[in-house]
């Protein structure tokens, strides 16, 4: 058991689809026990750089404040990819900018508002910088959240539901057009170094390829197959590209490479994809980019709900004392796994999963030459 009376909360990374369902869940589990509970804004700047914020970046959270929230998309919190408290970036006096570690100085403002715990709410990047700051000593709840479907330990984050459903959305309506000119549409979807995304919506909507990160593709290999349509009269194809797809001896695609703090920016698959395909079957060819209206949005009730179970363990695990873990999602329970557990590991699609051999089944290709 456990003496915590004040928490705080926050929400770190790209946002998802449910992350507005976890503040509620959490806030409402945490005024039930009489604790108070703060919303920290923007990842940990609201700590780190008060002066930014109109409130003082810091919010008590009551469950009048967070009553109508769960079906809304975003976060009421704010979120940051830009917030990390061990690399911050400070504008020197004649404009240069350095990083800086301001750990300290965050784990010293939590002591000195007294917040016994934090429930940090975020994906791969947000929950390795929780688990340095357990290792400052702060005590800390992960909860995982990434439309990307990621993340080690759990089956699924909130988030990927909503977006998964959504591009299966998009690639129905794409089917219609797609006939109707015979032509090939390539989709882009979101999903970083996994094809989770891609590989659930192309199976969900019949995508003749699907091309992701776990499987480098042969582009001769998918016109082929889409031309060997044609011989039975269908003459329209939906190719599904994940954005961290790449050829095999090619690159990945790029917006723009890492620098800084900043990661590298994925983009530009379908339509290197797209024009490819265009040349080999002399075939008119359109490309899509779902992009960000995949996070946007109101999360599925598959995520509200697996959102809300998330907040409410992760108020649990924090009664029972049970600290420094990640919620998890280990059907049909919610579980809290070491929150170490998934620093530095990425979930990917394993090429023995039954996914992959439903997909095959289908007639899918994944421009790897493995025979139908
Ligand atoms: O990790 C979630 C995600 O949406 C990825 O799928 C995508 O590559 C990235 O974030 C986009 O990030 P940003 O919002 O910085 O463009």
């Amino acid at each position: 058991m456990t003496s915590i009376k004040r928490i705080a909360i926050n929400t770190g990374g790209g946002d998802a689809p449910g992350l507005n369902a976890v503040i509620q869940s959490a806030v409402y589990a945490a005024r039930a026990r009489g604790w108070e509970i703060f919303g920290i804004r923007e990842g940990y700047n609201g700590v780190l750089e008060p002066q930014r914020f109109r409130d003082g970046g810091v919010v008590p959270l009551d469950c009048d404040d967070v009553r109508d929230i769960a079906h809304l998309g975003g976060t009421i919190l704010g979120t940051t990819n830009r917030g990390n408290p061990f690399r911050a970036v400070r504008t020197q006096p004649d404009g240069t900018q350095l990083e800086v570690d301001r750990s300290t100085e965050l784990v010293e403002a939590f002591r000195t508002r007294g917040w016994d715990a934090l429930i940090a709410v975020g994906g791969d990047g947000s929950l390795s910088i929780a688990q340095q700051l357990v290792d400052k000593g702060l005590k800390i709840i992960g909860v995982p959240k990434t439309i990307d479907n990621d993340l080690e330990s759990t089956l699924m984050t909130f988030g990927f539901d909503s977006a998964v459903s959504f591009a299966t959305e998009c690639i129905d309506r794409l089917h219609a057009t797609a006939d109707a000119h015979k032509r090939i549409i390539v989709v882009e979807v979101m999903g970083r170094y996994a094809g989770w995304i891609a590989l659930n919506c192309g199976i969900a909507g019949r995508a003749q390829a699907i091309l992701i990160p776990e499987i480098p593709y042969d582009i001769e290999e998918v016109a082929e197959r889409i031309m060997a349509r044609e011989k039975w009269g269908a003459s329209f194809s939906i190719v599904v590209v994940a954005e961290g797809a790449m050829p095999k001896d090619g690159k990945r695609h790029l917006i723009q490479e890492a620098h800084g703090g900043n990661v590298e920016r994925l983009g530009g698959a379908a339509a290197a994809v797209s024009s490819q395909l265009g040349k080999l079957t002399k075939k008119e060819t359109r490309s899509v980019v779902l992009g960000h209206l995949q996070r946007g949005g109101a999360p599925t009730s598959f995520d509200r709900v697996l959102a809300s179970r998330f907040g409410g363990k992760a108020v649990q695990l924090l009664i029972d004392g049970d600290v420094d873990k990640m919620v998890a999602f280990h059907p049909p329970a919610i579980v809290g796994v070491p929150l170490e557990s998934i620093v530095g590991r990425t979930k990917n699609v394993p090429l023995d999963s039954d996914l992959l051999a439903t997909a095959r089944a289908l007639g899918v290709s994944f421009g790897d030459n493995v025979p139908v």
